[in-house]
């Protein structure tokens, strides 16, 4: 990316050309990409080989993208199977960096990255903080965990590949967090949601007005949030909530980021990860514009390619706006996340809506499944001063939802804060 000087001078980053590019050019451009990205799969990775060979399918067969659709899936068990780095398409003197994603059962999943492949992520996520509205000059608070997990380093790099002064807090320690937001005064704040509501709640215990701090802009992501949360998180503080997505499996945080502009879903960066919406139970791939399981075809990526890698997230795709690429709509849940309650099937989303609707109602809830008999039982715990907006909220989850809830207002700073990624749903029913 070169940035000119007139631009420099009108105080922004000029876009890529591919992001304004005719469908056309941007079609071509995935389909030479895409045979690339087969053909490297099956040459180099004994276990795409397999598979491929099993469903009768060839890398030097396909014609079109829609053809993509004859291939296998990828899923978290292939690399849970080839654990820790079967699945790599690379020699380990290639790979100059290893994450993983810790998961909540069983092994970890590994990813690696050659030197091209560390340049393409901070490319794709200097793209996103641009498209969230970063200009010549901001600084940038990363509070995403460096390490292991994706969050930091990716949002590191692509901040200093823009050129914007980086901050690395990494998550934790929400007093100096605070400390530094008041000393440094950075323009860009980089957090899980959730997190963001800590830091948000540590300044007014300071004594600040989160609304007076030098935050202009938020990215955030690596957990489901809804819109109402953004109406909340803009109204307590004078941020713009931005919307930022990805997985480790297909590079971490960069996959798709929402426009300040038009902040109307998220852009996916269609020229590096190809997006499928699929049929949850089937497989079939969905039209553009029905709602499905998100699946995602690395265009680039050497180290570890992945081949229709099933996300379990929960999306659609829509027609293109801000870019020429297509949009994804904002994620509410993942398969895995969905509960049955007596028959019924829910997301914490959901129940995060009806919360935020409520004034009364602090953003702090957490959802905790017990068995009563052989029966589930949901009880909502969520902070607040007013006992009586208990009452309010589970009328509204049994009317909007169909579930019978005990809300369980708690006193303020009971519900564990998260540094990272929040845990919604506390599972306490016998395996
Ligand atoms: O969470 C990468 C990331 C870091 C994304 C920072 C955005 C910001 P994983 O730990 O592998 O990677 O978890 C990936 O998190 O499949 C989604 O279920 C969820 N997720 C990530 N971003 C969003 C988002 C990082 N914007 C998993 N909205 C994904 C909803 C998200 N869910």
């Amino acid at each position: 990316m070169g940035y000119s000087f007139a631009a420099m001078a009108k105080r922004t980053f000029p876009l890529e050309a591919i992001e304004k590019a005719p469908l056309k050019q941007l079609r071509a451009l995935q389909l030479r990409r895409l045979k690339w990205s087969l053909g490297h799969a099956y040459e180099n990775v004994p276990h795409y080989r397999k598979k491929f060979d099993a469903a009768g399918v060839a890398p030097k067969d396909l014609r079109s993208l829609a053809e993509l659709a004859r291939f296998p899936f990828t899923a978290k068990a292939d690399l849970r199977q080839t654990y820790p780095f079967g699945m790599f398409a690379v020699p380990m003197d290639k790979v100059v960096r290893i994450h993983a994603s810790s998961g909540t059962t069983g092994k970890p999943t590994v990813v690696g990255y050659t030197a091209k492949d560390i340049d393409t992520w901070s490319h794709v996520m200097a793209r996103s903080i641009r498209a969230a509205g970063a200009r010549p000059g901001d600084k940038v608070h990363v509070a995403y965990g460096y390490g292991l997990f994706t969050g930091g380093l990716g949002a590191h790099y692509g901040a200093e590949r823009l050129g914007l002064a980086t901050i690395p807090l990494s998550g934790g320690m929400t007093e100096r967090q605070v400390q530094l937001i008041r000393d440094f005064r950075p323009d860009i704040i980089m957090v899980t949601p959730s997190y963001m509501l800590a830091i948000a709640d540590e300044m007014e215990r300071q004594g600040l007005d989160p609304k007076a701090a030098s935050l202009r802009i938020g990215i955030f992501g690596a957990e489901p949030w809804t819109n109402e949360m953004r109406a909340s998180i803009e109204k307590r503080t004078s941020l713009q909530a931005l919307d930022l997505y990805g997985l480790s499996e297909v590079i971490g945080p960069g996959v798709a980021q929402e426009c300040l502009e038009t902040k109307d879903g998220l852009t996916v960066w269609e020229d590096h990860f190809y997006p499928e919406v699929v049929d949850p139970a089937s497989g079939r791939v969905l039209p553009e514009g029905e709602r499905g399981e998100l699946v995602l075809t690395s265009l680039t990526k050497e180290a570890l390619p992945v081949i229709r890698y099933r996300t379990r997230d929960l999306t659609r795709l829509l027609p293109a706006s801000a870019r020429s690429m297509r949009r994804m709509e904002k994620i509410t849940g993942r398969s895995d996340d969905m509960l049955i309650i007596r028959g019924v099937n829910l997301y914490p989303t959901q129940i995060e809506e009806l919360i935020l609707k409520q004034p009364d109602l602090s953003p702090h809830y957490v959802l905790e499944l017990t068995k009563e008999g052989p029966l589930d039982h949901l009880a909502v715990l969520v902070e607040s001063r007013n006992e009586g907006a208990a009452k309010r909220l589970q009328h509204q989850i049994k009317s909007y939802i169909g579930v019978t809830a005990d809300v369980r207002i708690v006193p303020a700073g009971t519900i564990e804060r998260s540094i990272g990624k929040a845990k919604r749903v506390i599972d306490k029913r016998p395996k």
